[in-house]
């Protein structure tokens, strides 16, 4: 593994979470009683705009009943969670966080759905998963984390089934440095942000015809400030994830798009033959 991989793995290493969530959700009654998928939304959609924008996501890029859907990236598995509840389709979620992954298959446990969503850990640069399983990839919040770009996409590219699709919903640089820390990075050294037009273009040359590309960056400065005046937070929040720094992490991504220095991309990719 790469030195790359090993900075972005230290970050997320969170000890003990799935022990850690079994004690906050206490709140939400005892251990065999299940638990409905929009329950754990305030700590497992780990992006902006949270669970509005992965449904949001998903709606553009047409997922649809019997759909094979992989999320990259795929967290604690709130998106994956969320997806096969909604729509009735299967869900595979890699990681490159052990713990993400022991914790994603806890809560899919706790929410009754292991026959349908399931987890694996593996690094988004060699998918640990076979040629053209899938009919839609997602990767949401990932790729600042992803130096190699160009092998980043071919990896989903490999990933879809002849006419497949990939969604992406991810921060992009935009005016200028970023403050950090940031909720994907404590500092620069794991940080390989791109504009919103690099990142487009790497995408395409892996491969991918542009359907849909928007600017979400008021949306998300929009929700920031909503969250900046909605005071206290609750208990179940992604600090519960990324432990007690992660408030500072969260108001800095607010400020940098405040401020003009990042932005959110979403797009959507269809799959054709890669350029030679
Ligand atoms: C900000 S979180 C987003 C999680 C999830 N996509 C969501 O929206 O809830 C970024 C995730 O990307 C994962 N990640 C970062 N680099 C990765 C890589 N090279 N391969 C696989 N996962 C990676 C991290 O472990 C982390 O779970």
């Amino acid at each position: 593994m790469t030195d790359d991989l090993d900075g972005v793995r230290d970050h997320y290493r969170a000890t003990g979470l799935a022990e850690r969530l079994k004690t906050v959700l206490a709140v939400l009654g005892p251990e065999d009683q299940r638990l409905k998928p929009e329950q754990l939304a305030t700590l497992d959609q780990f992006h902006t705009r949270g669970l509005a924008a992965t449904a949001e996501l998903a709606k553009l890029v047409g997922i649809a009943a019997g759909m094979s859907v992989l999320d990259v990236g795929s967290g604690v598995g709130g998106p994956a969670r969320f997806l096969a509840a909604t729509y009735g389709c299967e869900v595979t979620g890699v990681d490159l966080s052990e713990p993400f992954v022991e914790a994603a298959i806890y809560l899919t446990g706790r929410t009754g759905q292991a026959g349908t969503v399931s987890f694996k850990a593996g690094s988004a640069l060699a998918l640990p998963l076979d040629d053209g399983g899938f009919d839609v990839v997602l990767l949401q919040h990932v790729a600042m984390n992803i130096a190699d770009r160009p092998l980043l996409y071919r990896e989903i590219r490999r990933m879809l089934k002849p006419g497949g699709k990939f969604a992406t919903f991810d921060v992009v640089l935009n005016g200028g440095d970023p403050h950090y820390p940031v909720p994907w990075a404590k500092t620069p050294a794991e940080s390989f942000l791109l504009s919103a037009a690099a990142t487009c273009e790497a995408i395409a040359a892996a491969g991918f015809r542009t359907l849909v590309q928007q600017d979400d960056t008021a949306g998300a400065k929009a929700w920031f400030a909503a969250l900046r005046a909605s005071g206290p937070p609750p208990s179940l929040k992604l600090g519960v994830v990324m432990g007690p720094g992660f408030a500072d992490f969260a108001a800095n991504l607010g400020r940098n798009l405040m401020e003009g220095r990042l932005g959110i991309l979403t797009a959507v990719f269809e799959a054709v033959p890669a350029k030679a």
